[in-house]
């Protein structure tokens, strides 16, 4: 605070005034790209049953390497993949090699996240996701910046919680460039109810710019997504390359306000940023099939030209060759905004100074999750109808 106390109320009060269109200062907190990627990441093999929920195997960092499923390419691009050699053929329970990444830090409220890629893992039975998850599912929340399956080409965010009362109100329409996809009168709902697995897919709102998903991503030269998550809410954005604002990339401190509406805004006033997330684990992966790709009507969507089903195709090398990232960064930037700060008004957002919530926290421990929960997660988002039934057949498979 730059005044002295001898100051009157009237010059407080329009100091106070001020505050809101003062410009947040984001700092760079994790820049991770080449050789560096790897630091930011643990390489999960367990994160997931594969037998039941994917045609996948998750490698350990040693694996993938030694399969050439991750590494650094002679551009300095990361690299990760899903194995396009392996012929599977006649082997019923096939899985591809690929991997699992968790960020090894936490990252809190107050955060900026960029990622910028050349190539998002596409085709059909692929389903690539970069999104974020609390360490207890869905108590501690999950936010998806990308995710899509097969032939799609409109990129999907969504958020899930454990929380009541945390929803996208149809308002937003006016705020976002996105579409909000499923709507419960002036609502879209975020919260999950495990036990009866009920709103399964969140509170999606689609992309409307066009190359976000898909071929027509890498071909363009790929682009950028941003998450911006503070008290005042959630706001996630996709720049196509030739539309990347000048200060992504290039400044230490890049702006959001600058950056235009954003695609998909969750405000506060639907959900609470604060309680209805714990700090996130930043996750990227690349399943194949499972309960969204391969389900049978989103798989028939986009795919039924090339295959019956999902599952047919997983044998066949070939079909994978486009299943990887080429990853320039992911850099996560803080505003240091302190989560405790988070139930005053919005109008004193991000100007706290907040005891430096960049991440320090470690997700080598505490974490709840077991392969289960997480595969359940998945289950519960994605199989929309009749969830129930072959939820429970899945189970049994356990
Ligand atoms: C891998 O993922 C599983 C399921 O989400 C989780 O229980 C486990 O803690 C993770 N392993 C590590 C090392 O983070
Ligand atoms: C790994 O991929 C690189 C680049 O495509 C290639 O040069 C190299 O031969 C591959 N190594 C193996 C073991 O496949
Ligand atoms: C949408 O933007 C208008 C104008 O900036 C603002 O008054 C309103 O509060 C915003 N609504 C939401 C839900 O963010
Ligand atoms: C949102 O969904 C949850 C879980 O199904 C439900 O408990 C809650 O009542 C719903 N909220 C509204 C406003 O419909
Ligand atoms: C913020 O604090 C609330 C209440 O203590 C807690 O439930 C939530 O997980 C915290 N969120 C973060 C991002 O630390
Ligand atoms: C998928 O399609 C193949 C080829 O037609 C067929 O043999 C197989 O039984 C189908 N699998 C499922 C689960 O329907
Ligand atoms: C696997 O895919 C890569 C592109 O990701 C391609 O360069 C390579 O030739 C493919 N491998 C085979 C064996 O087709």
């Amino acid at each position: 605070m730059p005044f002295g106390k001898n100051l009157g109320f009237a010059l407080f009060a329009l100091a106070s005034s001020l505050v809101s269109t003062e410009a947040v200062t984001y700092t760079l907190s994790q820049d991770l790209s080449g050789d560096k990627f790897f630091d930011g990441f643990k390489f999960n093999e367990s994160a997931i049953d594969f037998n039941n929920f994917g045609n996948v195997h998750f490698l350990s960092q040693s694996a993938a390497q030694a399969a050439n499923l991750s590494y650094v390419d002679s551009n300095g691009r990361v690299i990760l993949r899903v194995d396009n050699t392996t012929n599977g053929a006649g082997d019923t329970t096939f899985g591809r090699n690929t991997v699992y990444l968790e960020s090894t830090q936490l990252m809190n409220i107050g955060s900026l996240m960029i990622f910028d890629a050349n190539h998002i893992p596409f085709g059909c039975s692929v389903w690539p996701s970069l999104f974020t998850q609390g360490q207890v599912w869905p108590q501690q929340g999950e936010i998806d910046v990308i995710e899509q399956v097969n032939l799609a080409t409109d990129n999907r965010y969504s958020l899930h919680v454990g929380v009541d009362n945390c929803n996208q109100p149809t308002s937003v329409a006016s705020n976002q460039t996105g579409t909000i996809s499923t709507a419960e009168g002036d609502i879209s709902n975020c919260t999950v109810t495990p036990t009866t697995g009920q709103n399964t897919v969140g509170c999606v709102t689609t992309e409307t710019k066009s190359n976000s998903f898909g071929s027509s991503f890498s071909s363009q030269g790929g682009g950028v997504y941003a998450m911006l998550w503070d008290t005042d809410g959630i706001a996630m954005w996709y720049f196509a390359r030739g539309s990347v604002p000048s200060d992504i990339g290039t400044s230490n401190s890049p702006d959001p306000t600058t950056w235009g509406e954003a695609s998909a805004w969750y405000p506060a006033s639907g959900c609470n940023p604060s309680t209805a997330f714990g700090p996130q684990i930043i996750t990227l992966y690349t399943d194949i099939c499972g309960a969204f790709a391969g389900e049978d009507s989103v798989f028939s969507q986009t795919c039924s030209s090339v295959a019956p089903n999902c599952t047919s195709l997983v044998a066949d090398p070939t079909n994978y060759d486009d299943a990887y990232w080429e990853i320039n960064y992911l850099r996560v930037y803080t505003n240091g905004q302190s989560n405790s700060s988070s139930t005053s008004s919005t109008s004193a957002s991000g100007t706290s100074s907040g005891s430096g919530s960049s991440s320090t926290g470690s997700t080598s421990s505490g974490s709840s999750n077991s392969a289960l929960a997480f595969a359940v997660t998945r289950i519960w988002e994605y199989l929309l109808v009749p969830a129930s039934v072959s939820f429970l057949g899945m189970l049994s498979m356990l």
